[in-house]
């Protein structure tokens, strides 16, 4: 069983208020059309936290359809229940899929591949439970280099904390480079069909409101001082300035959309 940490309920209604409207939400349209997900459908959600991605293909799939989502955390499920009592909630690992072969038209993943340990056991196991001809689909963020906001602002916090920094706020960029994440898709015995990019918007209240969030949910919070968390907060204030508008700042985000055929 792959480890993770565990959030309470009480965090999983944080998660679902603030940060699915912030940064997920957006993705779940992209990623239902980049797969074709029609009326009828059985679709799985992977790693679906609190549901927004399987609550919007149950819309889509309509009565005669079915969803599943599944998430290895209990407290993004209790939520996740709460919302929509009628779409099938399963607790599972992504590396070992509580579902036969070929049981799903079409099995997704958002911003979820960069979590796994071993990211090409999912996408085997993906593949396992898709029927042949049906889809595989995954939503992955851009490399860091190619993020207009995220890319200069990690260099920023790495100019003051060190390069341990990059590393330490990598894991969101992780699977962003498409030749590394097509060959996955190849070992899994996927045939990828498309590839969309898209910018998409993180909306934050401020940049001291990203900042917090970004560096206090990483281990880096433990290994900078007081100096050099209130230098990169107003540096980044300067940094992030061209973002801000009259709600709030809005900085532009990368992802992928990668769409594959079950042979
Ligand atoms: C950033 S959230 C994305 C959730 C959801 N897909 C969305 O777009 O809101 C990542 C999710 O991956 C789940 N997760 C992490 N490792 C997992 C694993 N091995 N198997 C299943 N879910 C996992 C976490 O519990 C969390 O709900």
């Amino acid at each position: 069983m792959t480890e993770t940490f565990q959030i309470s309920p009480e965090q999983a209604e944080m998660y679902e208020a603030k940060y699915v409207p912030a940064i997920f939400a957006q993705w779940a349209p992209l990623l239902l059309d980049a797969a074709h997900v029609t009326t009828g459908q059985r679709v799985l959600d992977v790693a679906c936290g609190t549901g927004i991605l399987a609550r919007s293909a149950a819309d889509r799939v309509g009565p005669s359809g079915a969803v599943t989502g599944l998430d290895l955390n209990e407290g993004m499920l209790t939520v996740a229940r709460r919302l929509a009592p009628d779409v099938e909630w399963r607790h599972g690992d992504a590396a070992d899929l509580p579902f036969e072969p070929d049981s799903y038209d079409a099995v997704l993943c958002q911003s979820g591949l960069m979590f796994f340990p071993d990211p090409d056991q999912t996408l085997r196991e993906m593949r396992r439970v898709c029927r042949p001809g049906g889809t595989v689909g995954v939503q992955v963020y851009a490399s860091l280099g190619s993020q207009p906001a995220y890319g200069p602002w990690v260099e920023l916090v790495a100019r003051h904390a060190g390069p341990e920094a990059t590393r330490l706020l990598s894991t969101y960029w992780a699977h962003g480079d498409l030749d590394e994440l097509g060959r996955r898709f190849d070992t899994a015995g996927l045939v990828v069909e498309d590839v969309h990019t898209r910018l998409g918007t993180v909306r934050w209240a401020s940049a001291d409101e990203m900042v917090q969030v970004e560096i206090e949910g990483s281990p880096l919070i433990d290994r900078i001082s007081d100096a050099q968390y209130t230098a990169i907060r107003n540096e980044s204030r300067e940094l992030l300035g061209e973002y801000r508008t009259d709600t709030g700042l809005q900085a532009p985000i990368g992802a992928h959309l990668v769409i594959a055929r079950q042979r």
